[in-house]
């Protein structure tokens, strides 16, 4: 059985297994601010995705969407994205995704969000020699 339930600090280690990325601590301190805004997807009681960002009246930003990588493509990634509008009453919503990052910008065109702008150079990698990446910014309204 699949679900959405909203996200809580019990959550931390299951996100961090799904992205171990995820900082625990960061991600923590954004829980206890009035604004945070997260739903977890569990397929029988196991979380298998996440989406959290900030909501303020009916404006929402969507700070990260994950799907545990052998359930993508199935899709947990657009049933999250729609919860997280649904659920948290949205009239907007914006985010920013990596040029480069195809399946996050297939899932939030198919969804409807726009292109609303770019940022060059915007992702900075920790490589000295990597390239900085643009910044897609994208928004959705009712
Ligand atoms: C982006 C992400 C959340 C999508 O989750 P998902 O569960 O695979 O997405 P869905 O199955 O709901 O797919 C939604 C749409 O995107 C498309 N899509 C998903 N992955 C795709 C891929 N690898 N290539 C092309 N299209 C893709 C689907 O085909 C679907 O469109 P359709 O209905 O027209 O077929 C997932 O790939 C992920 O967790 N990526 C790593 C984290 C990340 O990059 N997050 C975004 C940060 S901005």
């Amino acid at each position: 059985m699949t679900r959405l339930i909203l996200l809580t600090p019990s959550h931390l280690p299951a996100i961090g297994a799904i992205d171990a990325k995820e900082s625990e601590t960061t991600l923590a301190a954004m829980m206890a601010k009035p604004a945070f805004a997260g739903l977890g997807l569990e397929v029988d009681d196991h979380l298998m995705g996440f989406i959290y960002g900030w909501v303020i009246d009916d404006q929402g930003e969507v700070i990260q969407i994950t799907v545990a990588e052998d359930h993508r493509q199935q899709g947990f990634g657009r049933r999250l994205l729609a919860g997280f509008i649904e659920r948290f009453d949205l009239r907007s919503c914006w985010l920013d995704v990596k040029s480069s990052n195809i399946p996050a910008l297939h899932l939030y065109r198919q969804f409807g969000f726009v292109e609303d702008g770019a940022r060059k150079g915007y992702y900075q990698s920790t490589d000295p020699t990597a390239t900085a990446e643009t910044a897609i910014l994208m928004q959705w309204k009712r």
